[in-house]
């Protein structure tokens, strides 16, 4: 299993399934329940940059002791720069900041390199593509944001598909494998469109965790989506 970013194609689609919808009370078993996906997605939340606490750094070592797969940390707090490294050291393998977040964009990326991590740069659905274009040469991936977030279980936004084209023509223009996220909302029912529309890592909580024929089934079903460019 790949704990980078960059030995994983912008061009396969990978599944990313947000802890965030778990058991709490039995976190390591949760997190084997999805062991078959690349990616284990750590929703951040501070209680301020988003009206929602999750949890943080100590959770994220335990679950690293007990785990391979990439960790992918989202930070949804208003001042990454302090945390950072933190995070990097707790185990995290990719660090997601928000461009909307308050402070340096070019200092967090350097930071997130530093500290050994893959960078990916997030939007919230009223922030335009336009504000995370400039960094493509510098990150490994853009997280488009398909929910308002802060909580889990919330209706996909069909309408950020658009941004989600307009990301991945630039991202072609570059020549770089940076990957497109989707978070928020994300099912068997809604990868399709995603897809099609250009995303290839598809977070999704609600819809693994919760899904009624069990996590696997749904992880693999979403996999058979094709991404745009494959
Ligand atoms: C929302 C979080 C998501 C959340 C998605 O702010 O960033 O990762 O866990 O949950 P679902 O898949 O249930 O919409
Ligand atoms: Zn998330």
């Amino acid at each position: 299993m790949s704990r980078s970013l960059q030995e994983l194609s912008n061009r396969e689609i990978l599944i990313a399934p947000s802890i965030l919808a778990s058991d709490f009370a039995n976190l390591e078993s949760e997190m084997l329940r999805v062991s078959s996906a690349e990616i284990l997605h750590l929703d951040v939340m501070d209680g301020h940059f988003v009206p929602n606490i999750s949890f943080g750094v100590p959770v994220i070592q335990a679950l690293r002791s007990k785990s391979d797969m990439l960790f992918d940390a989202h930070l949804m707090i208003s001042h990454p720069q302090q945390y950072i490294e933190i995070f990097a050291k707790a185990g995290a393998d990719n660090i997601t900041v928000h461009v909307e977040s308050d402070g340096d964009i070019n200092q967090w990326i350097k930071q997130i390199r530093a500290a050994g991590c893959t960078v990916g740069l997030s939007v919230k659905p009223n922030t335009p593509a336009s504000e995370v274009i400039p960094y493509l040469n510098e990150i490994d991936m853009v997280l488009v944001m398909t929910v308002e977030p802060g909580f889990g279980g919330q209706k996909f936004m069909t309408d950020m598909m658009p941004k989600v084209r307009e990301i991945r023509a630039a991202i072609v223009a570059t020549g770089r494998n940076v990957h497109i996220q989707v978070d928020g909302g994300i099912s068997v029912d809604t990868a399709p469109i995603v897809a099609e529309a250009g995303a290839n890592s598809l977070v999704a909580g609600t819809a693994i965790f919760k899904y009624e024929a069990g996590a696997e089934v749904a992880i693999q079903s979403m996999k058979e989506n094709k991404s745009l460019l494959s």
